[in-house]
């Protein structure tokens, strides 16, 4: 998987001469074509003529509807087996733009381009692509790497705060399962500028990226990025039922402190970690509150692809301790999260 910065456009701008230019597609949302096209067209200017797909902005248009159109627009305009997919969005576009290129023809390729805090340290990197069915998410998938994924900061200046501070949850999520210093570089770096640097992002995607090596397929060590996901997921899912639903991130953080309740209950994790977590939601998400009532999220829960006989949780043990497949009964779980 290779990840390039800004110093190394260079690269990125081989990967792409590889292809004609007439073969090349960019994938857009209706945000990112508006605030990103113009540091794409400076930075690749092989790519000034190369068609642009365009679809709406928001993890509720990662469908199979939304799928469809790319497929169709890449027919009509004659991509073929030799034909790159360039995505650049955040964790939405580069997850439907995976999926539709690894399915175009039985695959072509694609490069990524993240464009969010979000979809750089995670999204874009692993090979999982996918789209969200029948209301749940993620339920569509391959894993599929990337040509490249190429991580230009510049694309963070146009991001709304609350898109910019999403992106947090995973970083924050990647720290305590890895560094063993977690919670001090929290608690000190309680300013965005130090998250958005392009050396603490490019630490954060190593972290990322060690575990993805391990078990690119996601049986074992790799599931320990599910922490917080299994509540967080559910939570994220009902949220789509209000006017302004929660972003990934949100619902990762709220994912991660219910999912330290039920760590502390079965490993007496320290309750430290969980009050860093508070802090972090305090300092940066403050109006971030969304109660939920138990019953509503059984089915989100019950449809996680990883469960087994129960819900299947990737917990914390302590920092840098993940415990992988834990599995609690709904029952357990009422009592303890109601
Ligand atoms: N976002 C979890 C994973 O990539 O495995």
């Amino acid at each position: 998987m290779l990840v390039y910065p800004f110093s190394e456009v260079n690269k990125v701008q081989e990967e792409i001469r590889k292809y004609d230019p007439m073969q090349c597609y960019l994938l857009y949302d209706s945000n990112t074509i508006n605030h990103c096209d113009n540091i794409i067209r400076n930075q690749f200017p092989d790519l000034n003529d190369s068609e642009r797909i365009i679809i709406p902005a928001g993890d509720q248009y990662k469908t199979l509807e939304r799928c469809i159109t790319i497929w169709n627009t890449l027919a009509k305009i004659g991509a073929n087996r030799n034909s790159l997919l360039i995505n650049v969005g955040g964790g939405m576009i580069t997850d439907i733009g995976g999926f539709a290129a690894s399915n175009y023809k039985r695959g072509i390729a694609f490069i990524n381009i993240p464009t969010s805090l979000l979809g750089m340290v995670d999204a874009c990197v692993g090979g999982k692509t996918g789209i969200n069915f029948n209301n749940f998410k993620n339920q569509l998938g391959v894993f599929a790497n990337a040509q490249c994924i190429y991580i230009n900061t510049q694309f963070l200046e146009s991001l709304p705060l609350n898109e910019l501070y999403s992106g947090l949850g995973e970083m924050i999520k990647h720290l305590l399962l890895f560094k063993e210093d977690a919670l001090e570089f929290i608690l000190k770096n309680t300013d965005i500028k130090n998250w958005t640097s392009e050396s603490c992002i490019l630490k954060n995607i190593q972290l990322k990226k060690a575990i993805v090596e391990i078990d690119y397929l996601d049986n074992n060590e790799r599931q320990c990025l599910n922490f917080g996901h299994t509540i967080g997921h559910a939570i994220e899912s009902l949220s789509h039922e209000k006017k302004t639903p929660l972003l990934h991130g949100e619902a990762v953080l709220l994912g991660m402190i219910e999912e330290l309740k039920l760590s502390e209950k079965l490993y007496n994790t320290p309750e430290e970690i969980r009050a860093v977590l508070e802090a972090v939601k305090q300092k940066f998400f403050p109006f971030l509150d969304f109660r939920y009532k138990f019953e509503k999220l059984i089915p989100f829960l019950q449809q996680d692809k990883k469960n087994e006989n129960g819900i299947r949780f990737s917990l914390l043990e302590n920092v840098a301790k993940p415990k992988l497949k834990v599995v609690i009964s709904l029952e357990e779980l009422k009592n303890e999260l109601s």
